[in-house]
């Protein structure tokens, strides 16, 4: 199947999506604190969306997922499952990924908290991942290859004797949630699809203090690293445009320009 090119009136509905899956991460920040369980940021969240957005929240049911939000503390890889018993305290990190959906189509987003005070372990993580993410996000342009990015990611990663989760990817997004083309975080130069102007994806690296390896709990969501050690995430839904990229999730504490 070709990957699909947004009409101008799709792209218009994937950047008001996109806005609201922002503004729910801007609105949770305050609420990160220690003290706080997972399941009280999930509550919070579903309700922001639903009462104040007017949204649907994607995760909840999808698959059978449980919950409306993805909440991974620590060692937790993605798919986190919020829960009441799940208390933060200080240095934990947190993921919070959210995905409403407004109009029928989906605005996708993660990022990476640190609770409390933070350990200048999951400061340089947390860190590094972004910048992964960044570096991937400006390598995208009318011409420039899928795997520019997962290249991007890789490199910069490794360079930091970090690993790159292999097992997930970013995906195409819009009426669907996980559409075509698999976004990869590792690969080659001037591999895989060419992009073109009105295609929306998102690039959301996971990236690991140790070993590369992830495992799935016996719950059927919640994803760790093999070896325990510290793992982050950052997450944004990006449309090609003529003349680069626009990032249609972005937030206020974004440090690289919204579009090319
Ligand atoms: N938001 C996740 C992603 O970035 C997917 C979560 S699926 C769920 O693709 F079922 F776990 F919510
Ligand atoms: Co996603
Ligand atoms: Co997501």
């Amino acid at each position: 199947m070709p990957i699909e090119i947004k009409t101008s009136e799709e792209i218009d509905k994937m950047r008001a999506a996109g806005a609201l899956a922002a503004e729910q991460l801007e609105m949770i920040e305050p609420f990160i604190k220690p003290g706080v369980s997972t399941g009280e940021l999930d509550r919070i969240c579903h309700e922001f969306t639903i009462d104040q957005q007017q949204a649907i929240p994607a995760p909840l049911n999808y698959h059978g997922f449980p919950k409306s939000i993805c909440a991974s503390v620590n060692h937790v890889v993605c798919h986190g499952i919020p829960s009441d018993d799940k208390i933060l305290k200080h240095g934990d990190i947190i993921n919070i990924d959210v995905t409403p959906i407004k109009d029928g189509f989906h605005g996708d987003t993660s990022k990476t908290f640190i609770v409390g005070k933070p350990t200048v372990m999951a400061e340089r993580l947390i860190r590094i991942c972004q910048e992964c993410l960044y570096l991937s996000i400006e390598t995208v342009k009318p011409g420039s290859h899928l795997g520019d990015i997962g290249h991007a990611i890789q490199v910069h990663a490794e360079k930091n004797r970090y690993s790159v989760v292999r097992e997930y990817c970013g995906h195409g997004i819009g009426r669907i949630f996980h559409d075509e083309p698999q976004v990869l975080h590792y690969g080659k130069p001037d591999t895989g699809i060419v992009l073109e102007p009105g295609m929306v994806f998102t690039i959301e690296p996971m990236i690991n203090v140790g070993k590369k390896e992830v495992k799935v709990l016996p719950d059927e969501w919640t994803v760790v690293t093999k070896d325990h050690k510290l793992t982050a995430q950052w997450e944004h839904t990006i449309l090609v445009t003529d003349t680069g990229y626009e990032i249609l999730t972005y937030r206020s504490d974004d440090t690289i320009p919204r579009c090319t």
